[in-house]
């Protein structure tokens, strides 16, 4: 099973069309970009973050995690510059949690 995190956005919704051909996926995804109209019906979801280690546990605990795909990150150049603080934040610290878990 593939868990798929930012599997609501754009390049993680359409990476999973193509997976779950394949495998079984499941999504993670907090919607702060993302739309649950793009959530495939094929695929088991969980809304939660990245960031937060209550969200994650459960589901490498409750399922047979064989693979990570990472597509829940902040990409917008212009808001980097303004917010920084932002990115950090969630495409570093918050992927740090995700390893750790
Ligand atoms: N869009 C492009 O053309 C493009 C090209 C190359 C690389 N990328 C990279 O692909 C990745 C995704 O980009 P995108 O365009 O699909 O962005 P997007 O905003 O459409 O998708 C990101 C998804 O991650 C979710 N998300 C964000 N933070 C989260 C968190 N903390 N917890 C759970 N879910 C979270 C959002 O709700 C959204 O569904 C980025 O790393 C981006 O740099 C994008």
């Amino acid at each position: 099973m593939i868990l798929v995190i930012g599997g609501a956005g754009y390049i993680g919704s359409h990476l999973v069309k193509e997976l779950v051909e394949k495998e079984q996926v499941i999504v993670l995804d907090n919607f702060s970009t993302g739309h649950r109209y793009l959530v495939d019906d094929r695929t088991v979801f969980v809304q939660g973050d990245l960031g937060n280690k209550a969200d994650l546990e459960p589901i490498f605990e409750k399922y047979p995690i064989q693979a990570v795909m990472h597509f829940a990150a902040n990409s917008l150049v212009g808001e980097s510059v303004v917010n920084p603080l932002k990115y950090y934040q969630n495409n570093v610290a918050a992927t740090l949690t995700l390893l750790e878990t």
